[in-house]
């Protein structure tokens, strides 16, 4: 296993290895302990970082933001309409600048088919790691963090049924990078993967592609249905969650048509109950409650939200600690 991460980009975790990914999730896990302990980890002395929001967060935020000062360095938080980028600056300016300044730079920017490009300019020009806190396509430091958690509870992953759940939800309109980058990275652990959503909200085919591929090399398994019931009949996980149709409607309107056809697609006590009967609820959060779940579902016993979004916390120290500090 090597050990040499710093300055390593972290844009998706397909550009991780299995290995470098299983480091992640090990050193996640010693923070936390330590965490726990109240054990000092200033691993990241006077080292800084630039939090680059186009939009709204709660916990990716606030889990880099507290992160950082509990590892002993400093984030600085950018809202990016107060930048020159409202002023059509490019990604490549102010990568290399920001560059010089600080020890790594973290962006969210889920503007469909701009997010990810925007990213990859920054990262390429810049001297320093670039974190992604979500975009258009990939939210990794979620994807990882629901792994650590379902090892938390489910301990052994293999072959053990996730159902990833489209859900009807009208609060805003949600990015497909939560589900898309669940269904890439959990068969890699040898997961029987569920996708299940009404006809219309398919995720990208080279998305699917490479999903089926990560199942076949790791013996895992993709299975995708337009049946709800399916997907939660016997799932030891089930993830019920809204992704937007920015692939086939590009307006910014919430509701339309085709959402308003699925609106039955919320979770209920009755689709948990045909899950295991230990089954887990995940959510990333924000949940629309009473659209893409009921409240007596992800506040009840089966409901591991708030351990997920902890995990947050464990999962980007580690990272930064990672490609920020070590060798
Ligand atoms: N799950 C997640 O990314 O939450 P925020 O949008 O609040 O950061």
């Amino acid at each position: 296993m090597q050990t040499i991460f710093k300055g390593k980009h972290f844009i998706t975790c397909q550009e991780w290895s299995k290995e470098e990914l299983d480091t992640l999730l090990d050193v996640s896990f010693d923070l936390k302990r330590k965490f726990a302990m109240g054990l000092d980890t200033s691993y990241l002395t006077n080292k800084s970082m630039f939090l680059m929001f186009f939009e709204q967060s709660t916990r990716t935020r606030n889990s880099m933001e507290a992160g950082l000062a509990q590892l002993g360095g400093h984030a600085n938080f950018l809202d990016t309409s107060t930048m020159q980028i409202s002023h059509g600056e490019v990604g490549k300016d102010t990568g290399v600048i920001l560059g010089r300044f600080g020890h790594g730079i973290a962006i969210r920017n889920c503007f469909w088919e701009i997010g990810n490009k925007y990213l990859r300019e920054v990262a390429e020009h810049t001297s320093v790691p670039v974190i992604n806190m979500q975009c258009d396509l990939y939210h990794p430091l979620q994807a990882v963090a629901d792994l650590m958690t379902m090892k938390e509870k489910l301990d052994d992953l293999k072959r053990k049924k996730v159902s990833i759940i489209w859900a009807y939800a009208k609060s805003h309109k949600k990015p497909i990078s939560v589900p898309l980058s669940q269904v890439l990275l959990f068969p890699r652990y040898g997961m029987d993967v569920w996708l299940a959503y009404p006809k219309g909200y398919e995720l990208p085919d080279w998305a699917i592609e490479q999903a089926r591929k990560n199942a076949e090399d790791n013996g895992g398994t993709l299975t995708i249905t337009h049946d709800e019931a399916e997907a939660y009949k016997d799932a030891d996980v089930v993830i019920p969650k809204n992704w937007g149709s920015w692939v086939t409607n590009q307006s910014s309107d919430v509701i339309d048509d085709l959402l308003e056809a699925s609106k039955g697609w919320i979770c209920t006590e009755e689709k948990i109950a045909s899950a295991n009967k230990d089954v887990k609820y995940m959510h990333a959060l924000p949940a629309d409650r009473g659209n893409e779940v009921v409240d007596s579902v992800i506040d009840g016993p089966h409901s591991i939200v708030y351990d997920e979004a902890e995990n947050r916390l464990h999962t980007s120290k580690a990272l930064m600690t990672l490609v920020m500090g070590g060798k």
